[in-house]
């Protein structure tokens, strides 16, 4: 029974990549005059910007491409946060861009300009999930844009991801717009609404 559900998830998940879907996103932003909630974690971690060091730590456990992705970010244009924990290990991180993100794997494209920046790429490892880290990593990333003046923050998750929508809307961002985006043989069409006030 166990192998048969293994055919079916991978048959869905190629279907889902290659052939049809139909994903809804939301995007949702933070206006950064706004103040921000202080978050407490419930486990003692650091909290450092991601350099190559980290990376090397990260290979462990993420697949190459990912790290040779994370390692094109080292630049002006990206800024990432880790969070350690007192064993040493990397149990969350989350990066900005400052640049325009186009996400590949939900097909819309997110523009940044001189006032606003986009929240991209956070995940917290399964073991340390529910703890405060993403939420706390939110305030942090939240905290550095207003010192750097920018006065908006921007970010885009799939509609179902009930726990990075917690995350976002708990923080106090609005919900701006939705995307519905068709892949269909690999091409992917993104259609984008505005959320009614
Ligand atoms: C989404 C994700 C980053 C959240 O990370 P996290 O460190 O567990 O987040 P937090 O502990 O700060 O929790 C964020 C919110 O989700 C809620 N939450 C998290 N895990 C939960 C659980 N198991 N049960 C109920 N609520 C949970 C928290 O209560 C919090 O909501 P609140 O602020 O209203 O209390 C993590 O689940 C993850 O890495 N998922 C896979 C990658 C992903 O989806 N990334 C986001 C792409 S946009």
């Amino acid at each position: 029974m166990k192998l048969f559900n293994k055919i079916i998830n991978f048959a869905v998940f190629n279907f889902r990549k290659h052939i049809f879907s139909v994903n809804k996103i939301i995007e949702a932003e933070f206006n950064l005059t706004k103040s921000i909630r202080e978050i407490e974690p419930s486990i003692k971690i650091n909290c450092e910007k991601i350099s190559k060091s980290h990376l090397g730590k990260l290979s462990a456990n993420l697949p190459p491409n990912k790290i040779e992705k994370m390692k094109r970010r080292l630049n002006k244009d990206f800024y990432g946060f880790a969070l350690i924990t007192e064993s040493g290990k990397i149990a969350s991180y989350g990066w900005i861009t400052f640049k325009d993100d186009y996400d590949s794997s939900t097909g819309i494209l997110m523009k940044a300009t001189s006032e606003t920046a986009i929240f991209i790429d956070a995940f917290t490892f399964p073991e340390f999930r529910g703890k405060k880290l993403q939420s706390y990593l939110t305030a942090r990333r939240l905290e550095l844009l207003k010192s750097m003046n920018y006065k908006k923050c921007i970010a885009a998750y799939l509609d179902d991801n009930c726990f990075s929508r917690k995350n976002f809307i708990s923080a106090g961002f609005s919900e701006t717009f939705k995307w519905t985006v068709i892949n269909l043989f690999g091409y992917k069409k993104a259609i984008k609404y505005k959320i009614k006030d």
